[in-house]
Parts: structure tokens; C-alpha cells; sequence
């Protein structure tokens, strides 16, 4: 994620900026840095560490000048420490970035960067920019990032200062940029809340928008420099609203924030030339003869979407165990065994614990992580960070279809390296994958959140509810059984659609809501049957459809239509439905869904 500020005005840049990062904090917490100057110099101050690191030093020794930039670090190249914190510098000090996303292809050109006589203090992926800037300026800084610009692929949110300019430069590309517009003042922030103590006047810039502010306003642009209006528009949320974007509870907001988590999950690991998945993982994928995934509640169940995958794709056996068991069962771990952990936060003592255990039997160990830097992670032989940014909501949500993309990345990377998977299917497989982020986009369209809130309404006056899912979209079921439980507090039950038959079939009567995830797949008509055992009993069916199938709708009472996607990335875009199933079943109960009874975010006793 990361949080990124700019000041330009009469006033000390040092206090806007400190305020603005305090609001932002909730974006990245491993580091925070502030370069601040006034045309004709410029200082950087940087630390690890949360923001009060920073700030502690700022008070006892102040920087002056009325121009400066800010960031607070979420980090995803390089280890959380001072060097790679932002703002990075040119080795002359003379040009300063702060950034948040993820550039590609840093890579490649750091290589050309270095061949030419560039010297590089961080490890992180951002420090390109800046020398790619250098190496283009020619007195002109708007015309020097712009070409930087050209040369990188990926996401960016970027604010530029050079000593020598009474200006700053930004530009934005996926990652979230707003202009605060102040008297005589200009603003840029990662988002809303950290400019709402000075001004309430906002452009929202879009991707591919450059800006360049001064003492006397401001001038929008895109990368090839064709002016552009952008309105200006008014924001009336309190502070509190403001937080939590507009939206009335972190939960929703995090909802919402899913197409973005899901871009910073996948960005820069797919190669669509080549068809490859790059995951830097440290970890030969021959090696493996089984694969233990390992977790606890829905991070558990991403675990068991990932066992269907990998198995899918890879054709290794994979096992799936709720971390509090596997600690305690003697399992059988060898050299031979891959053992994925699974944790938005890191911290789950079960799952700390049960990664103990495999260690100790010798297994490898690979985590599929949020939380940077976090306990698990410094035991790990190696993370695929998810990159999902902060959780707050105590139901977990954008982790969870963060997690699964994850697995869909896991399993192609050792698919393509077991040559388990044809080149054909591979590249449907990736394409399908990359489209994600748009299509949970598609599933949040106002239209199909209204019909989801009138199925929640309708039903929300239920004692009981059952889930039902097959193959891949199994989890699903369980996943939506455990959102519903967590915010709403109606029992839940979840099974494997086959599975009804064999007991939970005695459940059905008309008061039972049956929620069945039917989406397009190889056993739909299977599902389609389970949905007639359904019917014959009375029971209420919500069909979760593909869009379009009208045929199968008719065997529904109500009918939740979500985006056609591809079997194996179902499971990402049907989450989002059984989220909000929950959400606004729980809100028109009245509960606070941001802190659900008896829960705790993140659980640190056995
Ligand atoms: C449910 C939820 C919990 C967590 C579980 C594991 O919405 O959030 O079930 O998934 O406590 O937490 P992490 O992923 O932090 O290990």
C-alpha cells in the first residue's frame, strides 16, 4: 500500500506533512521519511519503524522550509529499515521521490541504471525512479519525469521535488492520488484523510494524470502532456467517514478495496510475453513430493481452494489442516514436504505453532502472508507476501481473495515448473487470473450490490442458513457460512453440495434460506440436482449464478447474479457476493460489523 503526502504553501511543509502521515498510518507502518525545502534546498529525514519514530526526532529537531513531500512505507521490495524508507535521492541529494506501488520492471532497469553509472543505496524497486528522473532532467523536472515515466511498467502513485524548483511533480497510475486545493496552498495525498484538517477541496486524479503544483496553483496533464480538467469537488464526510473512505464501516470499505488488493497481489508476477509466473521464491519446485497447507478460519479456507488448485495444476499431493490440529497430531513431514502457511496477519499462535511443527520434521516452509515483517515471516525458509495492505475489519475480506489469487499464482508457478500444465492451458489459466481485479470490480457494480442487499433483507429474519458449494467453489460455501456467523451471529452450516444427502438434508424445511454457489463449472449439473433435493423439501434456494444462465435460475427463489469468470477463478469473484450476503444481513440486524462480538482480529492465544 503505502502512503504518500506533498505540501507547497506559506506554511512550515514539516506540520502538514507529519498530520497527513498520521491519517495514513493505516496504509504501511514499517517506515515513514519526509524531505522538506523551500526551492533552494532540500533535507530527508527517514526511520524505521511506525511513524512516532519520526515524528519524536522531527519535534526535538525541526526541518524548516514551506515545500516538502512525506510517505509511510508498507514495504514489498527490500526489508523494512531505514535505507529503503522513502523519500529516495539522486547520490547528489539534488532530486527526491517518494512512491507507492510497485515498478515491474525495476529490475531491468536498475541494470541499465547501474551499467551507466548509477549507484544504488536501497534495495527497494522505487529507487529507480529517481535515478531514471536524473538521468532525463535537463533543467525541465515536469519533462524529466515524464520520460521517466515512459520507461516503467506497473503501478505508481509518485511526488518528485528538485532542489533547485519551487515545484513538486506528481503522477498516478493504479495507485490512489487526490489533490488537496487550498488558498495559496496546494496538497497531495494517497487519500482523503490526510488533507481534510486543511482544505475539503479535492481533484481526484485518474490514471495516467501527471500533476504540477506551485505557489500559484496547479496544472493537470497526461504523460504526454495534453493539459486536462479534472473537477474540483467538495468532500462532506466528518474525520471518521473520511477514514473509513466514505463508506460506513471498514468492512465495506475493505469490500471495496478488493480490485486494488487484488492488483497488488498479481501485479508484477505474471508475464504475459513470456507466460511465466515470477514469484522470487527461494524454493526448488522439484523438490517437492507433498505439500501441507496449514491455517486457521478463512485463511484456512483460502488454504482449501489452494489444495484444489495446486492439485489441479501441479498434480502433487496436498493436504489442508486447520493449524490448531496439525500442532497436535504428530504429523508425518519429511525433507519431501512443502509446508504453506497461511495468515493475514502473521501472528496466529496456531499457526505460528504448527509451522514449529513442520519445521521441526524437516519440511521446508513457505508462508502466504499479509503482514509484513511479522512473527512468522522471520521463521519462514520464504513469503509470498499478498500484498492486500492493512486489514482493519475484523472479518476478514480483502485478505481472503487476496490469499486465493495467491494460490492461483502458487499453483501455475509450480504447474509451468513441473510441466504439469500446457502451454495452452497455462496462458488461458494467467489471462483468467490478470482479468481478476476487474472482475471483482464488476461484481461490486451499484446494481448487483442492490440485489444482493435485497436478498439479505429479505432473509435476515432467518434462525438458520445453509451453504452449499462443490469442487473449487466448496470453500466458498464455507467461507460465506463463516462470514454470516462472525457479523450477524445466524447459525450457519456449510457443506460440499454432494455431501447435503448424507445428513444435513434433515435441515431443509421453508424456513431454511439455501445458499448454492452455481457458477459455471464442470459440475454444475450435479449442483443443479443438489439444488432440486433442495426444492422437493421446501427450502428457500439463493442460486449464486453466472451471469446469463436464465435456465438454471428457474429452480431459484432468489437469484444473486455474479461476472462470468473461469472455473479455477470463481472462487475470488463469488467471495465478494457471500461478503456482502453477510454484511447487509448483519447491518439490517443492526450489528456492528467492525467489531463482531467475541472476536478479536488477530488471535495470539492458543
Ligand atoms: C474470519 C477471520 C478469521 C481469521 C483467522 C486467521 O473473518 O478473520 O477466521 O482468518 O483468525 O487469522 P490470520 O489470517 O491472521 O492467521
Amino acid at each position: 500500500m503505502c502512503g504518500i503526502v506533498g505540501y507547497i504553501g506559506p506554511k512550515q511543509a514539516q506540520e502538514v506533512l507529519i498530520s497527513g502521515l498520521s491519517k495514513l498510518e493505516y496504509r504501511g507502518y514499517d517506515s515513514a521519511g519526509v524531505a522538506i525545502g523551500d526551492g533552494a534546498c532540500i533535507t530527508v529525514k527517514k526511520k524505521a519503524g511506525k511513524l512516532a519514530n519520526l515524528s519524536g526526532e522531527l519535534a526535538a529537531q525541526p526541518l524548516a522550509g514551506t515545500m516538502g513531500i512525506g510517505h509511510t512505507r508498507w514495504a514489498t521490495h527490500g526489508l523494512p529499515n531505514d535505507t529503503n524508507s522513502h523519500p529516495h535521492a539522486t547520490e547528489d541529494g539534488q532530486i527526491v521521490i517518494v512512491h507507492n506501488g510497485i515498478i515491474e520492471n525495476y529490475l531491468s532497469l536498475k541494470e541499465g541504471l547501474m551499467g551507466r553509472g548509477h549507484t544504488f543505496k536501497s534495495e527497494t524497486d522505487s529507487e529507480v525512479l529517481a535515478h531514471l528522473i536524473e538521468e532525463a532532467y535537463q533543467g525541465d523536472l515536469e519533462g524529466a519525469v515524464r520520460t521517466a515515466l515512459s520507461q516503467v511498467r506497473g503501478a505508481y502513485g509518485i511526488v518528485v521535488t528538485h532542489v533547485n524548483h519551487r515545484e513538486i511533480v506528481a503522477a498516478r497510475t493504479v495507485s490512489p492520488l487526490v489533490m488537496g486545493v487550498g488558498e495559496g496552498e496546494m496538497f497531495l495525498a494517497s487519500d482523503v484523510p490526510a488533507l481534510l484538517a486543511y482544505t475539503r477541496k479535492m481533484v481526484f486524479l485518474h490514471d495516467g494524470d501527471m500533476v504540477v503544483l506551485n505557489d500559484d496553483g496547479y496544472r493537470v496533464t497526461d504523460l504526454a502532456g495534453t493539459a486536462l480538467q479534472r473537477p474540483v469537488e467538495t468532500i462532506e464526510w466528518d474525520a471518521e467517514a473520511a477514514e473509513k473512505g466514505g463508506f460506513d464501516t471498514y468492512m465495506l470499505k475493505e469490500v471495496y478495496e478488493q480490485p486494488q488488493a487484488l492488483t497488488n497481489t498479481l501485479i508484477g508476477r505474471l508475464h504475459d510475453e513470456t507466460g511465466e509466473v515470477n514469484l522470487d521464491i527461494n524454493l526448488d519446485p522439484a523438490s517437492f513430493k507433498r505439500i501441507s497447507i496449514i491455517a486457521c478460519g478463512t485463511a484456512f479456507y483460502a488454504g482449501l481452494v489452494g489444495e484444489y488448485l495446486i492439485e489441479q495444476l501441479a498434480r502433487i499431493p496436498v493436504e489442508c489442516d486447520v493449524a490448531s490440529e496439525y500442532r497436535y497430531r504428530d504429523p508425518l513431514v519429511s525433507e519431501n514436504t512443502l509446508a504453506i502457511v497461511v495468515s493475514q496477519s502473521g501472528e496466529t499462535i496456531d499457526t505460528l505453532e504448527a509451522l514449529r511443527e513442520a519445521k521441526k520434521g524437516g519440511a521446508k516452509t513457505l508462508g502466504v502472508i499479509n503482514a509484513k515483517g511479522s512473527s512468522m515471516t522471520r521463521e519462514l525458509d520464504d513469503t509470498l507476501y499478498i500484498h492486500a495492505g492493512p486489514e482493519i475489519g475484523v472479518a476478514s475480506t480483502k485478505a481472503y481473495t487476496s490469499m486465493v489469487s495467491a494460490f492461483l499464482l502458487l499453483a501455475l508457478w509450480l504447474g509451468r515448473a513441473r510441466g504439469t500444465i500446457s502451454g495452452e492451458e497455462g496462458a488461458e489459466l494467467l489471462h483468467a487470473t490478470r482479468e481478476l481485479p476487474r472482475l471483482v470490480e464488476e461484481a461490486l457494480a451499484e446494481a448487483r450490490v442492490e440485489q444482493i442487499k435485497r436478498v439479505a433483507e429479505k432473509y435476515h429474519q432467518a434462525r438458520d442458513y445453509l451453504f452449499l458449494g462443490r469442487g473449487v467453489n466448496s470453500p466458498t460455501a464455507y467461507e460465506g457460512a463463516l462470514k454470516l456467523k462472525e457479523i450477524s451471529y445466524i447459525h450457519a452450516e456449510a457443506y460440499a453440495a454432494g455431501e447435503m444427502k448424507h445428513g444435513p438434508i434433515a435441515l431443509i424445511d421453508s424456513n431454511l434460506p439455501v445458499v448454492v454457489v452455481a457458477t459455471e463449472s464442470r459440475l454444475l449439473e450435479k449442483t443443479i440436482s443438489n439444488v432440486q433435493e433442495v426444492r422437493a423439501r421446501g427450502g428457500k434456494v439463493i442460486l449464486i449464478l453466472s451471469d446469463g444462465d436464465t435456465e438454471n435460475a428457474q429452480h431459484a427463489d432468489d437469484v444473486i447474479y455474479v461476472p462470468r469468470a473461469h472455473e479455477m477463478v470463481s472462487p475470488v469473484v463469488n467471495a465478494v457476493a457471500m461478503q456482502l450476503l453477510a454484511y447487509f444481513t448483519a447491518t439490517a440486524l443492526g450489528k456492528d460489523v467492525d467489531k463482531p462480538r467475541n472476536l478479536a482480529k488477530s488471535v495470539t492465544v492458543e
